[in-house]
This record gives structure tokens, sequence and C-alpha cells, in this order.
């Protein structure tokens, strides 16, 4: 039976792709911020078991390692998927408090999630890591002046950072394969369902990503093929 660790599943995509590998048989541990009330909510047909996890606390992160290894012996993916959009303030005005906070979340959460739980991922036979990421962290895209896009500083220089760390992590970690995941624009509270996908189309490319153990590593997909770099 495989298993997995998601961030970020107390709602949107996070839940979505927890119901979605828990429904193919997977045990799921759902990191949240508030376990108790994601609890209320999940179907007990499906074995998603809610662990206390806030990816910006270093307290939270080692004991969720803790309460993790409870529940499995090892973890076949880790989903890095919590994330805020932060402070929206416009490049020339943006402070370094405005990135730090985050940043706090959308880098190095994912870091000190990675690098914790790394050990329990590299007891399966098969690590994965998905890196849920977004087109505006792409380079190429942001650099296309034809796009009208998202003008603030905080989210899309984050998402760029976790591209690099993610290409970092696959050239040094053969043993993991790391896929980061642009899950398009999508109906959720991250921008207040304004998002022109359901969040069932949004979670296809993070679900397809946490099952798929053949393709390279270091590769950046959304639902319909590569994104660029
Ligand atoms: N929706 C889109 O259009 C879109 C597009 C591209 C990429 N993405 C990416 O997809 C991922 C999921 O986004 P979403 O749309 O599902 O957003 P969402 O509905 O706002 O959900 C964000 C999740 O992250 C969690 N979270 C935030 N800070 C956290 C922390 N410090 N520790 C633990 N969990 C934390 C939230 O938990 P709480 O309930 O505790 O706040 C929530 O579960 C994100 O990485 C986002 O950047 C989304």
């Amino acid at each position: 039976m495989s298993t997995a660790l998601i961030t970020g599943a107390s709602r949107g995509l996070g839940v979505v792709a927890a119901r979605r590998l828990a429904a193919q048989g997977w045990t799921v541990l759902a990191g949240c911020r508030e376990p108790g009330r994601l609890a209320e909510t999940l179907d007990p047909a499906l074995d998603i078991r809610p662990i206390a996890l806030d990816v910006a606390d270093d307290a939270s992160v080692a004991a969720a390692v803790k309460e993790a290894e409870a529940h499995v012996d090892s973890l076949d993916v880790l989903v890095n998927n919590a994330a805020i959009v932060g402070e929206m303030v416009e490049p020339a005005e943006a402070g370094a408090d405005v990135l730090r906070e985050a940043y706090e979340t959308n880098v190095f959460g994912l870091v000190r999630v990675t690098r914790a739980f790394l050990p329990l991922l590299r007891r399966a036979e098969q690590p994965r890591l998905v890196m849920v990421s977004s087109s505006l962290g792409s380079l190429a895209d942001m650099s296309d002046w034809r796009w009208e896009n998202h003008p603030y500083l905080a989210y899309p220089s984050s998402k760029a950072a976790l591209n690099m760390i993610s290409v970092m992590y696959a050239r040094t970690m053969p043993d993991v394969l790391v896929t980061v995941v642009n899950p398009g624009f999508t109906a959720t509270d991250l921008n207040d369902h304004q998002g022109t996908q359901t969040v069932e189309e949004g979670a296809d490319a993070i679900v397809a990503a946490a099952l798929d153990t053949t393709s390279p590593s270091g590769r950046f997909v959304e639902r319909d093929g590569l994104v660029p770099w």
C-alpha cells in the first residue's frame, strides 16, 4: 500500500489531492494547522489521517515527523503544497518584510519539511517529491510581456525560488523523483475563487505526479504537458 504526506491539506487543492490518492487505496497523512477541523469533514471510508503540521514552524515540523512515524514506516510521496499569496505589494514598494512573510511558508517551509521528512521518504522503494509551484514562478512565462499578470513581488518570486530549489534537489538526489507541478488557475480560497478551473481539474497534475514512478526527475509539468522554466 502506498503512503503520502501532503502539506496544506486542510482545504483547496491539498485536500482534493488527499481524497483522490486515498480513493486509490493510499494512506494519506494530511498535514494541516488545525487537524481537528479536517477530521470532522472526512469520509471514514478513506484512509486520510490529519496530522498537525505548520510548515512555518520548526517545532511543529519536528513533531509532525514523530507523528508520521507513528502512522507509517515509510513515505512514498511528499507533496509540498502549502502556500500563501502573501501581501500584494508591487515590486517598487515591496520591502524585505513582505517577502519574508511569503517565503517563510512558500520557500523556507518546504525546505524545512523536505529536510525533516527525507529519512522517512528514503525508506520507500521509489521516493517521490511533488513540489506545487505555479506558472507565476516560471521565468519564461513571466518575462513574456504579452501576458498581463500578477504584478506583485512576493508570490511569483517565492515560486521561482521553489523551482530552483526543486531543480537542485533533482540534481543532487538521484534516488528521489522530483516533479514540479503547476496546477493551473483554479477556483480556491487562494484567489477568492476567481480561478477558471475546478479544484478537481487543478488537482489532476498533483495526483498524476504523485502516481508517476517512471518519468525523469526534475520536470515542470501541468495537466497538459511541460511548463517552460
Ligand atoms: N489555486 C490556484 O489557482 C493555484 C495556481 C497555481 C498554484 N497554486 C498552488 O497550489 C497550492 C495549493 O493552493 P490552493 O489554491 O489549494 O490554496 P488554498 O485553498 O489557499 O489552500 C492553501 C493551503 O495551504 C495551507 N497553509 C498555508 N500556510 C500554511 C502553513 N504555514 N502551514 C501549513 N499549511 C499552510 C492552508 O492551511 P490553513 O487552512 O491552515 O490556512 C491551506 O490548506 C499552493 O502551493 C499554491 O501556490 C494554486
